[in-house]
């Protein structure tokens, strides 16, 4: 029942995650998205609450409910969230970068609705890289571990593991999104934790929240040493 004891074993660490999507606006009335629900990092912004966690989540618009004993804090643009984040990390212990950020934003926000009229039938927009934000972020003494996310529709592995050591991650989460119910919007994940040096872990299809309570067994245990 939901009486359940949970152990309250990340008591005294404050968890910084990020979840859902990032919008960046090419007009007042459109933007650029991406598919991301927010499920795997609420989950796991919730999990972590439950055990204890003092949790700040920085999400993206999304349909969700912010967990009980949370901290959230609204973003739409990746330099809302780099700006977020950078504040929220200087006392933290971990961060879980679980938000689906978009890789570019258009070159300028048009001040006026954009009109076809005013287009001979294409649109060109210009699009500039966004920062990276885990790979730029402060890194204060406080933190013990920074956790990423891969989403790949083809070699998943391969991709996850450059990224892990691209970004100087202590671990990343690796996540087949080519279909089958996983993955964006579903309910259950199946996910592979790769980290520096240690056996890959294989967590086969399960709800998010289980998903997230074997994520956060994970950085419980390293975290502890
Ligand atoms: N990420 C980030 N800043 C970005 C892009 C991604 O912090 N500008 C983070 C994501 O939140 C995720 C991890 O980096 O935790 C991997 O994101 P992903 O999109 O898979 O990697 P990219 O480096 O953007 O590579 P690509 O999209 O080309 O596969
Ligand atoms: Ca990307």
């Amino acid at each position: 029942d939901s009486e359940k004891q949970v152990a309250k074993d990340l008591e005294n660490f404050k968890i910084v995650v990020t979840a859902g999507g990032t919008r960046e606006p090419i007009d007042p009335v459109r933007f650029i998205g991406n598919f991301s629900s927010g499920k795997m990092g609420y989950a796991i912004a919730n999990e972590a609450a439950q055990r204890g966690a003092k949790v700040i989540l920085i999400t993206g618009p999304t349909n969700l409910k912010v967990p009980t004993q949370v901290i959230s804090e609204s973003i739409e643009t990746v330099r809302d969230l780099q700006e977020s984040l950078n504040k929220a990390v200087t006392d933290a212990d971990v961060v879980i970068m679980a938000a689906a950020v978009s890789d570019y934003r258009p070159l300028e926000k048009a001040q006026h609705k954009l009109k076809k009229e005013n287009f001979d039938g294409n649109l060109e927009i210009k699009l500039v890289e966004n920062p990276d934000v885990i790979a730029n972020m402060k890194r204060p003494d406080t933190l013990k571990m920074v956790v990423g996310f891969a989403a790949e529709t083809d070699d998943l592995l391969d991709h996850a593991s450059t990224k892990l050591a691209k970004k100087r991650l202590d671990m990343i989460v690796a996540n087949d999104v080519s279909g089958n119910g996983i993955g964006f919007g579903a309910d259950d994940n199946a996910v592979t934790l790769l980290q520096p040096d240690k056996d890959k872990i294989v967590l086969k299809k399960q709800i998010k929240n289980s998903i997230a309570r074997e994520i956060l067994n994970v950085v419980a245990e390293k975290i502890m040493k």
